[in-house]
Order: C-alpha cells, then structure tokens, then sequence
C-alpha cells in the first residue's frame, strides 16, 4: 500500500474514529496500522515494517495471530450454526460449560458467557453482591478490571474519576499488604476480586503465601474471592491456570481475551456449584445477547483443547525456561537501566530503576522491531507477553531487540523532558 492510501486511513481513523490516538501515534512516530498478522508478527499495511508481538493484546494472540486450526474451527461452526438465542438451550454452551469444568478444579462447574472481559467481571460482582446480600467489594489499588460499570468501579481514580462519583461501597488496598486486606475484607465485603498476577501493575507476582491467606480471610469472612485471569489464564504462566501456582480454589474465575483464540470475542465467569444457585429462582435475571454465540463456543472450545494439553503447557514452560536465561544477560549488560524482571512462565516483564524509561523503552522496541507495552499503573515496568507459540529462534530475536531497545534508551533518555503528558515525551 502506497504512502497516500495510508495517510488515508489515518486521516479517516483521525476524522472518524479517534483523533486523540491518531494525534497520539503521530507524535511518538508510530503510526503502524495491522496489516498482514501471523503467528508472533504483525507488518504494517505498508509492508515496510514488521514488530515481533510481546504484548500479544494482553493474551487474545495466546495461540498467536491467525492460528490456523482456530480459524478452521470458525469456518466449520459457521457452516451449521450462528449467534444463537442466549434464551435457549444450546449445545455448544453446554459443551464449553462441561470442558472449562472439566479443567477447573474443585466444584468451579458452572459458566455464564459474555463478549468482554469488563462484562464477565461485571456479572461476577454483580452476583457477588446478590449471593451474599452485601454491597461491599475490595480490590487492589493498581489492579485493572475493564472499563465497564462495576469493573471500572474497582479500578484505580485515573481511569473512573473523568466519570462522575464512585460509590463509597468500592475500597483499594495495596498489593501485597495483608493486613490492610484483612482489615478492609469484612463480613460485610460482598467480594474481593483481584488479577492471579496483575499485569497493570508491572506483572507483580504475588507470594503464594499472600493468595493463600486472602483465600482464607475471604472464607472465614463469607467474602467470595474473585480471581481475573482474563490476561495470566489459558497457559500464559505454564499451568493452564495461574492460580494453580498458588494452591487456592477462588470462588468465581473470569476468563477472556484468549479464550477467543484472537478470532471470535468470548468470555466466561466461570462459578463455583453453591453460587450458581443464585439463578435458580429467577434464571433470565443476567442475559447477554451474543454472549456465549455458538461459533464463540467452537472457537473457544478449540482454544481450550489446545492450551489444555501437556505438550503445549510443556513448550510454555520449557521456552520461559530459555527466555529466563536471556533475560539474566541482559540484566548483567544492562544494570544502570534494568532493576530486574519478573516472570512466570510467559508472563514477564523488565522493571527499569526510572518511571520514565517504561514508555520510553516501549517507543525504543517499536524502533527495534517489537511491540511491547508499559504497565500503565506502574510505568517502571515494560510489560513481555510473546505468543506461547514462540520458538527458541524467536525469543532470541526478542533478547536481541530488548538489548538493541536499550541500547537506545540513552538517546531518549537525553531527549526526555519531564511534562504532565505522556504525548511531550519524544519532543526535545
Ligand atoms: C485483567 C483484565 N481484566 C479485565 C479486562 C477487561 O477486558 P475487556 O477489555 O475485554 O473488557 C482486561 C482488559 O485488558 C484485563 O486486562
């Protein structure tokens, strides 16, 4: 596509849909727009750019983009079926109930489908608080839940504030202090809802201790403990759940973006046997219309038989492994930039000792040939979620760029001038 036709598009995306991102990616000189996908890359609509993709959309290119046998799976189900009528009774839900209780442990048996991860955790608190006939929630204080109502509720002022009020019935503690969850979670607290590892927050990995002891305190106080494994789930820590690292069993698990194989939006609040009987009484109280679709299902229950099974969860474990080895080098190499990382399996990230050199590190990869995004409530970190397909010859290339990324950081670390907008960054 030549230079007109692209400018094109961004004028029209700029006229029509969003100016301000428009403006945005203009003045940070990233104006790429997804053209050809596959596998862990995305090329620009040009052709003239290729980024190796470390976000992956937080998950949803798990499988990594255009997956082939996901693709199928579509075609076939849109062969025989459709949306469905989410009044009815459906085959292909209750085949995608029965495997995600298959794959859960406990008596987790129970799922209600959505299109959004901000719908499913919605539905989650919603039912928390009709469960329990309480109207408190707790959350972490730099966790993300989505941008819809109750979702939003629990997220940090940044995102919510420009909106109006939030109801006093939402609290934030810090990640990681137990104490102020013990004191903020009380027999009053409807629910306690919270990311395995919280990937806004810089990928922090919670002590399995931490999980244990807020499972325990949300039990003994009758709280529901919601888990969101919209990002960490499907495989991405090496265990088809990251709360199994932990040894707990949550109370409901929201479940999305890879649940989709990056091809067919579905989500799922997945429901422990005793809170489901809460719809007994009146079972058309939550519906979704196109929640749960019926090709939605076929591609998840694709998804499903591919992240489940021991070979794949073995590769993700063994390629982590490989990729942990790349990033102790470069810590060595790079100790006046890189105060560590973290990692479980997949999930990672690069924490610099600045708050500036996230976002700047994220426009110095894009310059290298990779995508990978800042952590938004703690801009220290560089957030690295390749596709859990990745080969050893890929993470060798990702080792590759971070280090050539770094390298630059130094040009824009002298180019950086402190300014209240993230959009001053790149101007001397
Ligand atoms: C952990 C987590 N939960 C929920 C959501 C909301 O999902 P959605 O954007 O599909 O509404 C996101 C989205 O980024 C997320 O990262």
């Amino acid at each position: 596509m030549g230079k007109a036709e692209k400018n094109q598009i961004i004028n029209d995306f700029k006229n029509h849909v969003s100016y301000g991102k428009a403006a945005t990616f203009k003045e940070y000189g990233m104006e790429f727009i997804i053209g050809e996908r596959r596998g862990a890359y995305i090329t620009d609509i040009s052709g003239k750019k290729t980024l190796i993709n470390c976000h992956s959309n937080g998950g949803v290119f798990n499988l990594g983009h255009r997956n082939p046998e996901v693709i199928d799976a579509m075609i076939k189900a849109t062969e025989n079926f459709d949306i469905g009528n989410h009044h009815l009774i459906s085959s292909q839900r209750a085949a995608l109930g029965k495997k995600l209780a298959e794959l859960m442990p406990g008596d987790l048996n129970y799922s209600v489908f959505g299109v959004s991860g901000g719908e499913a955790v919605d539905l989650a608190l919603k039912l928390a608080k009709g469960y329990t006939k309480r109207n408190n929630i707790v959350s972490l204080k730099g966790g993300y839940h989505g941008h819809t109502g109750l979702a939003m509720a629990t997220g940090d002022a940044q995102y919510r504030t420009p909106f109006g009020e939030n109801s006093s019935a939402y609290k934030q503690v810090a990640f990681g202090d137990l104490d102020a969850a013990r004191k903020a979670i009380t027999p009053e607290t409807a629910a306690f809802i919270m990311e395995t590892i919280p990937a806004t927050l810089g990928i922090a990995i919670p002590e399995k201790k931490y999980l244990q002891e807020l499972r325990k305190h949300c039990a003994e106080t009758g709280t529901l403990f919601i888990i969101d494994e919209v990002q960490c789930g499907l495989g991405r820590t090496g265990k088809l759940w990251a709360f199994e690292h932990f040894d707990i069993i949550p109370d409901m698990v929201v479940l999305g973006k890879g649940l989709s194989g990056g091809i067919y939006p579905i989500t799922a609040t997945v429901l422990r046997e005793p809170i489901e009987t809460f719809f007994h009484k009146n079972p058309f109280i939550h519906v979704s219309t196109f929640g749960g679709s019926e090709i939605g299902c076929e591609v998840a229950l694709k998804v499903l038989e591919k992240s489940a099974a021991p070979e794949f969860l073995h590769h993700v474990n063994q390629i982590s492994e490989y990729l942990g080895q790349g990033y102790e080098r470069l810590q060595k190499k790079h100790k006046k930039y890189i105060a560590g990382f973290r990692q479980l399996g997949l999930m990672s990230g690069i924490v610099f000792h600045e708050e500036k050199h996230g976002p700047l590190f994220t426009k110095a990869a894009y310059d290298c040939g990779m995508f990978a995004l800042y952590a938004n409530n703690d801009k220290r970190v560089c957030q690295l979620l390749p596709p859990l397909i990745i080969t050893k010859e890929q993470v060798d290339e990702i080792i590759d760029k971070i280090d050539k990324a770094i390298g630059k950081l130094k040009f824009y670390s002298a180019a950086y001038r402190v300014k209240e907008s993230m959009s001053n960054i790149f101007r001397k």
